[in-house]
């Protein structure tokens, strides 16, 4: 719980020295244009003002609406400069030893007659010494102006930075409710951190303000839309998805194992660190068709409590094609600006299949994935998954690469019987009205899918005769069943050998 009254230094006041030193840098280093993409204006003025205020420039800004001010009220120039035209005039002939920050100029960037001004201001710049610094959210800067241009970015907050605006955004809102403080956990505030990590200043702001601004709280339940809005907000086009859905082990029959090894790791993940221990990085899970990978994919996600992001490689491929490998670095890139999150890598043997002609794409593919893997600093859990370890690379199942291969074998006649039991519940249909162990038993061979397919096929059988499915229905579907694990009985029979010698089995 926070301090009632507790108030940090606003958002503004949190330039560290490092920008101030970048930006001064460039300035010292007789520079006549810098660029600087940003949506974050004030931060920006502020720093150029105390730059200028440093260096003993004359320091302005200009707006398309107000025109031009000084900073200072000497400065202020005599006639009224307030059209792009008028403030360039000004600036080629009155200014010397001054610095102007154009807040509204990107757009006339693409003018000629503009242009050709900012290249005649630069020009001059050894007799008058005046810079002028353009800021958008956007900049197209022309080729003309190029070669006298630096540019200038404005780091994103660090972790300190961002805990202060969390508690500067709660000190308003208390303010502003008449409340004495805003209630949260160290947990879930250093949570609310962590996810907010990336984001700008305004946009950290922003989705600090919405968690606390439903009621006053900031609770578990408000970070998945932290991190949903923060996924939006990064507005990549990259071929990953946010996972609105991820799953509870509950939802789960069985991979009892599994579910201990995440569990085990868990806080290791979200940062407890230990002598001789390496925090989690991943796992690959191989196994049978329908058995349940992708909702272990979930589940990971809902044990470690944070975002699932999903990089389906069959869609990498087909459609990226020719752009796959800097799609798939974009995809990586997303994943350590939503870290901590998991990383859900779909039937990742569809983009790394070796043996293709395919002119290498895949070996590149698979070197910059490893190169990642290797590399990776940020909390990034993997979780891949395949159903055919025959296409799978070599280099990929070497041991080291992931923590741990797990084996999703088809369900035990105990695990069937837990599966019918949640899809039965999931349905509303009571257990107690079905021999679950008679459904287990008759069940040898069918997969998590399978064994749902079962549920849902007797229930519109017997919503097509106006009733509810009951224990018969489930059975004669049962039966006319056959499944995969028959029909494909061979290649199960390959994947199960091939698993016992390299794999952990997830029970
Ligand atoms: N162990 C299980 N417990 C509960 N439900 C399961 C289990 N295995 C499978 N299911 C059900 O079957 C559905 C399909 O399983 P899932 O997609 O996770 O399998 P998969 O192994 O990823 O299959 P594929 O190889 O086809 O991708 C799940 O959404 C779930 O409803
Ligand atoms: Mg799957």
């Amino acid at each position: 719980m926070y301090e009632p009254g507790l108030k940090l230094a606003p958002a503004g006041a949190l330039i560290t020295e490092s920008p101030l030193r970048d930006l001064e840098a460039i300035l010292r280093s007789r520079t006549p244009l810098i660029a600087v993409e940003s949506n974050e204006e004030p931060e920006i003025v502020s720093l150029v003002r105390r730059i200028g205020q440093r260096l003993q420039l004359k320091t302005f800004r200009w707006t398309v609406t107000e025109g031009l001010r000084a900073f200072e009220p000497a400065d202020q120039p005599r006639e009224s400069v307030v059209t792009s035209q008028q403030l360039l005039t000004y600036i080629r002939s009155s200014a010397s030893y001054a610095l102007f920050v154009l807040l509204d100029f990107h757009p006339y960037l693409q003018d000629p007659v503009h242009v050709r001004h900012l290249k005649d201001i630069a020009l001059a710049y050894p007799k008058h010494f005046s810079t002028v610094v353009l800021v958008g959210p956007t900049l197209v800067v022309p080729e003309e102006l190029r070669p006298f241009t630096g540019w200038f970015r404005l780091p994103l907050p660090t972790q300190e930075q961002l805990r202060a605006i969390v508690f500067d955004v709660a000190a308003e809102w208390a303010a502003a409710h008449g409340r004495p403080g805003v209630q949260t956990t160290q947990k879930v505030l250093d949570l609310l951190v962590r996810h907010l990590a990336g984001l700008t200043a305004t946009d950290a702001r922003r989705l600090a303000f919405k968690a606390i601004n439903d009621d006053g709280v900031i609770s578990e339940a408000d970070l998945p839309e932290v991190t949903r809005a923060k996924y939006e907000l990064l507005g990549r086009d990259a071929p990953v998805a946010f996972e609105y859905e991820t799953a509870r082990f509950s939802e789960v029959g069985g991979m009892r194992r599994l579910r201990q090894w995440l569990e085990a790791r868990r806080s290791f993940f979200l940062g407890a660190s230990q002598p001789g221990l390496e925090p989690p990085r991943g796992l690959l899970l191989l196994g049978v068709q329908g058995c349940g990978k992708s909702l272990a994919a979930k589940a990971a996600a809902g044990v470690f409590g944070v975002p699932l992001l999903r990089l389906d490689f069959g869609v990498l491929y087909n459609k990226y094609y020719g752009e796959t490998e800097r799609n798939l670095r974009k995809a990586l890139e997303t994943a350590e600006v939503m870290a901590p999150c998991v990383l859900w890598l779909d039937e990742i043997e569809k983009g790394l299949a070796v043996g293709e002609e395919d002119d290498g794409l895949s070996r590149r593919v698979l070197g910059t994935l490893l190169t990642w893997m290797a590399e990776r600093r940020k909390p990034v859990f993997l979780v891949a998954t395949a159903n055919d370890i025959a296409r799978l690379p070599p280099e990929l199942v070497r041991k080291g690469r992931f923590d741990e291969i797990f084996f999703v074998d088809l369900p035990s006649a105990e695990n069937r019987r837990e599966i019918f039991r949640i899809h039965l519940s999931k349905r509303a249909l009571p257990e107690t009205e079905f021999d679950l162990d008679e459904l287990a038993a008759a069940t040898e061979g069918f997969s998590g899918s399978e064994i749902e397919q079962v549920i849902v096929s007797a229930i519109y059988t017997a919503h097509a005769q106006g009733r509810r499915a009951n224990h018969a229905d489930v059975l004669a579907e049962i039966r006319a069943t056959r499944p995969l694990s028959v029909v494909m009985a061979e290649q199960v029979a390959f994947l199960r050998a091939w698993a016992r010698e390299r794999t952990v089995p997830c029970d």
